[in-house]
Order: structure tokens, then sequence, then C-alpha cells
């Protein structure tokens, strides 16, 4: 699912982080305002041993200044670096979270246009966890880590510059802590890192048997598979902890092994400068100075160690988003576009392979169909009808051959001016949590009117009467609140509204019983003339209507011609027609099943 991911080699960190920028690299103000206050709070740093040291030298004994100087001093000190704290981290605020914005907005319009086998490569879960939490925390945890790099950062040299101008020689040997740290730090984030990464796979594996287990609830409780269910997302779940164990020990590490290489220098600078104060040099005023000084550089150093975690963390989640925009292609568009298509369609030896080494769902495919031509599609299941129908709004693209609308090959016309051309009733009607009204109007301005029409001619209206609030009622997670027939009856007044030149029927009217079949019918009836229809049934009333009957077998056409020929013929479809076309599938052989 993430194959992608792993294969791709480690970038260095200055390549990483430069693709993050766009994000979160404006308004450059703001990030003024960070710098300034990060400096000006990084600068103080220094003062509050310098403040001790005047204090122990000169404000003991004889005062050569003021009392109240020493309050005032204290209080304004920690007053400036409290407001600039604040400042940078409101600035840093504004920033994280309109990159966030910006990530996300992207993100979005990318599943909308991206090629359609992203949607077969990556589960609605992982797409969701990318584009809804991963974002979120990681830009969270890559910008504070940001502000703490710069803060502490600052700190520390503000501090060693302190330390160099007071002792450069003892400052040397402080200076020996950070190759190591930086070392004890290269080595534990590049672990860091890989099981990051991990923990992704391991995370959307886990939300996916989530995500199977509430679409098939019903199923899985009435075959009793909860026990084996809960098997497996306890074997998910337990790589997923001793991943985060692993990159616990790892961050956990960090601290203890900076903070003993604090120790070391810490203890050699002491006892280096008491070894000195035996010769009378010194006084300590300056000791508590350079002492101070040098415990004070022991927690920004801490912070640095502990700054590679969060930042290796946002990274590689922010970086998942990043993915998604940069790696996943757009369908490819012509520009060929008309307001409205005559309906001519031309299947031009088509195969199509689902995978490589796949058997073809369809197999040298050549049709023509003239505009306003009703042409059935019969078949065992499994013939390829689906696919053939699939193949025409460019769902799914052919391995080989064209298919033109009016003369103009499918690829080469606009995407969006392309899919206009087509009203589809399909297998699996999709409905949006939205009202009936928006769902029948979907992405086209809605005209209350004509949605009453078109409900009405989809012989819905008396039930959308029945509801609370009309046609304004929110249909709920995938109208489940509608039966079968009902649902797709509403696809049909959907296509109505649509009003494309070229219709889709496939298995438009299998969830219908006969008494609303027979009123549909009427309405489709309607709605096809005038209209290249292509209708995949299994009704021999609807197919009997059809100007031709087109039979499929194993991705091939294998008969084709008007319905009372083809019965003369003897052929599959006068043994499909002798079986009833699976009006009562439940006495057929599946082979045999449309
Ligand atoms: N998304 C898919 N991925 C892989 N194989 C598929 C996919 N959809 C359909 N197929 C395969 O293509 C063949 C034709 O399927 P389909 O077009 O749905 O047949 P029909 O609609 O005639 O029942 C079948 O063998 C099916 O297994
Ligand atoms: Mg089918």
């Amino acid at each position: 699912m993430t194959a992608t991911q792993n294969r791709a080699p480690t970038p260095s960190f200055v390549q990483r982080m430069s693709r993050v920028k766009p994000y979160f690299g404006r308004p450059y103000g703001l990030w003024v305002v960070v710098v300034i206050a990060t400096i000006v709070g990084g600068t103080t740093e220094p003062l509050i041993p310098y403040l001790m040291k005047l204090l122990v030298n000169r404000g003991f004994g004889q005062h050569s200044f003021p009392l109240w100087v020493v309050p005032c001093t204290v209080i304004g000190l920690f007053a400036l670096r409290g407001v600039t704290g604040f400042m940078a981290q409101m600035a840093l605020t504004r920033i994280a979270n309109s990159g966030i914005f910006k990530l996300r907005t992207e993100m979005f319009q990318k599943l909308q246009n991206a090629q359609m086998q992203l949607f077969s490569q990556q589960s609605a879960s992982t797409l969701a966890n990318t584009v809804v939490y991963e974002v979120q925390t990681g830009s969270n945890q890559l910008v504070y880590a940001l502000l703490s790099l710069s803060k502490d950062g600052l700190s520390v040299v503000s501090l060693l510059v302190s330390l160099l101008l007071q002792n450069w020689k003892l400052t040397l040997i402080v200076l020996f802590l950070f190759p190591a740290v930086a070392l004890v730090m290269k080595t534990l984030s590049a672990r860091l890192y890989r099981i990051t990464k991990a923990s992704q796979t391991a995370t959307d594996e886990l939300a996916y048997v989530v995500e199977e287990n509430v679409l098939a609830h019903r199923t899985i409780r009435l075959h009793g598979a909860q026990t084996s269910q809960s098997a497996r997302f306890r074997g998910f779940s337990d790589g997923l902890r001793r991943l985060a164990m692993k990159s616990s020990a790892a961050s956990a590490a960090m601290t203890p092994l900076t903070q003993m290489l604090g120790a070391v220098a810490v203890s050699a600078v002491v006892t280096i400068a008491l070894w000195q104060s035996q010769d009378g040099a010194g006084n300590v005023g300056d000791f508590l100075q350079f002492v101070m000084s040098m415990l004070m550089l022991l927690a920004p150093v801490k912070h640095l160690a502990d700054v590679a975690n969060p930042i290796t963390r946002g990274l590689a989640a922010v970086e998942r988003g990043l993915q998604l925009i940069d790696e996943i292609h757009t369908e490819p568009s012509g520009s060929h576009a008309v307001e409205r298509a005559r309906g001519e369609l031309q299947f031009d030896a088509i195969t199509l392979r689902y995978a490589d080494d796949a058997v073809p769902a369809l197999d040298q495919i050549n049709l023509h169909i003239a505009p306003g031509e009703i042409v059935a599609f019969v078949g065992p299941s499994g013939a390829g009808k689906t696919s053939l129908m699939n193949l025409l709004p460019r769902f799914i693209l052919p391995t080989e051959g064209h298919i033109l609308l009016d003369g103009v090959r499918t690829e080469d016309w606009d995407i969006q001016s392309l899919r206009n051309q087509f009203a589809m009733v399909s297998q699996d009607v999709v409905m949006l949590n939205d009202s009936v009204a928006a769902n029948v109007a979907l992405g086209r301005e809605l005209d209350r009117e004509r949605v009453a029409q078109c409900l009405e001619a989809a012989n819905l209206s008396q039930h959308i009467a029945s509801l609370p609030q009309g046609m304004d009622t929110l249909v709920g997670h995938n109208a489940t609140q509608f039966s079968g027939g009902q649902r797709q009856r509403l696809a049909i007044a959907r296509a109505l509204y649509k009003d494309a030149p070229i219709l889709i029927l496939d298995e438009a009217t299998s969830a219908l019983d006969n008494e609303s079949e027979r009123l549909v019918q009427e309405a489709l009836q309607r709605l096809m003339t005038g209209r290249t229809t292509l209708i995949v049934a299994h009704r021999i009333s609807t197919i009997e209507h059809a100007d031709r009957i087109v039979v499929m077998s194993g991705g091939q056409i294998v008969e084709q011609g008007p319905h009372a020929e083809l019965v003369r013929q003897q052929g599959l479809y006068s043994r499909l027609h002798r079986l009833g076309f699976g009006e009562h599938a439940s006495g057929l052989a599946p082979q045999v099943a449309v």
C-alpha cells in the first residue's frame, strides 16, 4: 500500500526541509517577529549569571548602587523574556496553522483530481489519516521543534560567547561536548526516522482493519468472525506497540547520554577552576558566573538533543502529505470540449487488463454505436460488461486500443467535458450525506422545480413527500435509510437531472421489484429517447426494446443483433433467454447468472 515510501532513498535533511518550506516559509513578517523575539530572548540568557556576579562582587558589604535597582533589573529581565517568548510562540502558531491549512487544501484538491489508481492503491482510512491527522500533528511537532531549535540554539551560542569572553581555556573543555552530542544525535535520529516510517505503515494497517470491520459489521457478526478479526487487529496493534517501544527507547536514550557528557564537562571545569583558585587566581564572583553560565548551557543543549525527535517525526508525517501532492499524478486531460456531444461511440480494438499478468477482462472489442441508438449488453457475470461501461468516462483506461466519442479519442477530450456527456446509473448507488435535492442535483445548480420533476419521473415523489422535510431531508451515510429500490430510483432521478446525451445503465433496475420496475421502466423509456443508451440488464422487458443486443462472454463480443434474430440463432443469447436472464437468479448456475 505504501510501497513508494519504503523504496525511496532517504534524502538529506536540507533537501527535506526545503520541500516543506513553501507551506511554512510565509508570511515573512511573522518569521521576522519570531527571529527578533528569539534573538532578544536568547541573548538575555548570559545576563543572568552576569547579574549574579555583580551581586556577589559588589552587592554585599559596601553598596555601589541603590537597592531598588536589583528587583527592578530582575523583574525587567524576566518580563522581557516573557513577552518575547509569548510573541515567538504566537507567531509560530500562526505559521504552523496556515501551513496546515495550505497543505490540507492542496491534498484534498489532489484527491479530487488524482489518477484513479490511487484509490485502489490506498484505502480510505489511509488517505483520511494523511489528510486529517498526520499533517496536523506533523506540522505542529515540526514548527515547535524549530522554535526550540532557534531559541535554544541562540541561548547556546550567546552563553558560549559569554563563556569564551570570561575564560576561553576553560571553555574549550566545554566545547568537547559538542561533537560527542552530535554523534549521539545523528545515530539515534536515523534510527528514529526508520521507526517513524514503519509506524506510519502500521497505523494505516490498523486503521484499515477498523474501516473494514465497520463497513462489514453485519457480515462479521452473522458469520461469527469477531474472534478472528480481533486477532487480526491485535496483531497489528501489537506491532504498533513494539514500534512505539523502540521509538521511545531511541529518544529516551538521547537524554541520559547527553547528560552524562554534560556531567563530564562540568566536573572537569569545576575541578580545574578550583585547582587554579588555590594559586589565588580569580575571585568568587567570576567563578560563580562561569559555573552558572555553564550549568545554564546544559538545559538548551539537552533540548537541542531532544529536538531531533519531533523534527524527525514531524518531517516524516508532513512528507507523507507532500508525497500525496508531488508523487500522485493528476488525471491526464485533452483539450477537446463541446457543450453537448452527438453521442456516437466507437470502440477500437479495446483490450483491458487489470494487472500486467492477468487474463484480459476485455479482449479486442470492436463496436460502433450510432447517436441515439439503444444497445443492450448481456452475458454471464464476469463477462466484462461493467468494465466496458467504466471505460467510457475514463474511470479506467484501456490497456490497448481507443474509444472515440463523436470521432474524437476520449483521451483527447477535456476530461470534465467528456464526463459531462454521460449520465450513469450503476450497480452500486453512491449517495452523499446531504439532502435528497442536493443528491439529485449533484454538481449542478439546484433547481427545485426540476428536482421535483425528476423525482416524479423516477417514481419517487410519493416516498419523498412522506419524509419529514421532503426533498430537504438528509439522506444519511450513503442513504442507508432508503431501500435498495429507492436508492436506485434516486440514482435514476440524478441521471434524469443531469440530462446528458449518453446514458449508461449498468443493472440499474436490478434492485427494483416488479411493480416499481414497471413504473421506472416508463421513466427510463422517456429518459432514453433521443439519447445514446447503453444498458446492461437482465430484464427481458428492458432488453427487448433495445435496437441491438450485444452478447458478451469472457471479455469478448460473441453475438450481436436484434432480439428476434438472436433468438433464432440458438446461441448463448437464446440459452440465456430461455433461462429468464436471471430473473429467478436463485435457480441458476452461477456461470449463466447475468
Ligand atoms: N477493479 C478490478 N480489479 C481487477 N479485476 C477486476 C476489477 N473489476 C473487474 N475485474 C475483473 O474483470 C472481469 C470482468 O468484470 P466485470 O466487468 O465486472 O464483469 P460483469 O460486469 O460482466 O459481471 C472479471 O473477471 C473481474 O474479476
Ligand atoms: Mg457488472
